[in-house]
């Protein structure tokens, strides 16, 4: 029901003879005979529900048509089963279900003179769609759809809630299991194993960055040892049933901070609360930017890393937070009219300021290779914000604690 509910909403802002047409992934190859696991596009199903590949669905004021690939019995041997054409009505609560091979006859049929919305550039299949819809006007449907996408409905919340419970209690299982001389790899299996018996994926690649490593934004190998002086960064979230969640925290090898790792930590703590605490409706998205940067460029100031006037850009060079939900960098716009646009209830962002310090002769070695970043999934609400990832400890004391037990 939720999904004819968010067609009808899309609908009522599209032009009054809108047909939508979408479509959702293909398979994709991995190497060989090997394909990667099945994603659907975000965008298909938040609009279907429906999660099989090689799928399109054709819907306007008076009609759901959802194109799917036919049962198919030698096949389903060896891929597993299909919805198939004869229960998709059914399921899905379309008024007719083709095969996807029928779509060069069937679709012209369908859209006649409607308005079509249409977006080639998104839409994968290889079923020459873009030259059957050739002779149409086409109209983008990404602006209207991702509008809706940024803000969340309760099953959304509730969804993104239970991933980021998955990915709290993973992030617990590594800071109490981490040990000087682990390899990082090995902290990646706690994710691995407590995501898949939970039924999640991840939500992206997981970032496990011993030491100097952190430093580096995009570290995915995650196969050197961990030293027992270094801190260890973990950028890790669950994905489930296709819906987001993004944690970053940084923490001691060895259980304890060092004096300079307390300090370099503090600060982006500090950034990072103050950033949060500032989120409610009607305050101009970059605000928690300008408030982490700020305290982290006075801070940094103060600990004589950073020269009055210096380039911040150095050790803090990505911005602070993005909006999350079927996609861990999801779908809406940042600016409307080329200005930053203001917070209303219901957007998920994250807030994920770091510190990173390469070394540097001109800087004490004592803060060489600390790569720090915290974030946070936060819930703008209607009083405010919600932390959906508050539970997880990122105080010093409290961590340390935790990974005492
Ligand atoms: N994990 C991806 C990000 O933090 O943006
Ligand atoms: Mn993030
Ligand atoms: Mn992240």
């Amino acid at each position: 029901m939720i999904h004819q509910k968010r067609r009808h909403t899309l609908l009522n802002q599209l032009d009054s003879n809108a047909v939508v047409v979408i479509s959702t992934n293909p398979e994709q190859n991995r190497s060989g005979d090997v394909n990667y696991p099945f994603r659907a596009h975000s965008d298909f199903y938040y609009l279907t529900g429906f999660q099989e590949p090689e799928a399109l669905a054709v819907f306007s004021k008076d009609n759901y048509t959802i194109f799917l690939r036919p049962k198919d019995k030698a096949r389903e041997i060896w891929s597993g089963k299909r919805l198939g054409i004869d229960n998709a009505s059914n399921v899905l609560k379309s008024d007719h279900a083709f095969s996807i091979d029928l779509l060069k006859e069937k679709l012209p049929q369908i859209i006649l003179n409607n308005q079509v919305y249409f977006d080639a550039k998104t839409c994968q299949l290889d079923n020459n769609i873009t030259r059957l819809l050739s002779s149409y006007q086409l109209k983008s449907l990404i602006p209207t759809l991702h509008e809706m996408r940024l803000i969340k409905d309760t099953l959304e919340i509730s969804t993104m809630q239970k991933a980021a419970n998955i990915s709290i209690k993973a992030h617990q299982l590594a800071m109490q299991a981490v040990q000087p001389n682990m390899f990082e790899f090995e902290v990646q299996s706690i994710f691995d194993g407590y995501f898949t018996k939970n039924n999640a994926q991840h939500a992206y690649t997981a970032i496990v960055a011993g030491g100097g490593n952190a430093c580096v934004l995009h570290y995915i190998e995650n196969n050197k040892k961990l030293n027992k002086g270094d801190l260890i960064l973990i950028d890790a979230g669950a994905e489930v049933d296709c819906y987001a969640s993004d944690i970053t925290r940084t923490f001691p090898v060895s259980g304890q901070f060092s004096p300079a790792q307390k300090q370099i930590y503090q600060i982006v703590l500090d950034a990072q609360i103050n950033a949060i605490n500032i989120i409610k409706p009607g305050v101009k998205i970059n605000e928690p930017h300008k408030v982490a940067t700020n305290t982290i460029k006075q801070d940094l100031i103060n600990l004589g890393i950073l020269k009055t006037g210096g380039d911040l850009s150095q050790f803090y060079m990505h911005g602070t937070g993005h909006w999350l939900g079927l996609d861990v960098h999801d779908a809406g716009q940042y600016k409307k009219n080329g200005n930053h646009r203001k917070f209303v209830a219901g957007m998920i962002t994250t807030v994920e300021p770091g510190i990173y310090i390469h070394k540097d002769d001109k800087i004490n070695p004592i803060y060489h290779n600390i790569g720090i970043r915290i974030e946070d999934d936060v819930l703008v609400t209607t009083s405010g914000n919600t932390v959906l990832t508050k539970s997880l400890a990122k105080e010093i004391n409290d961590i340390e604690s935790l990974m005492s037990q």
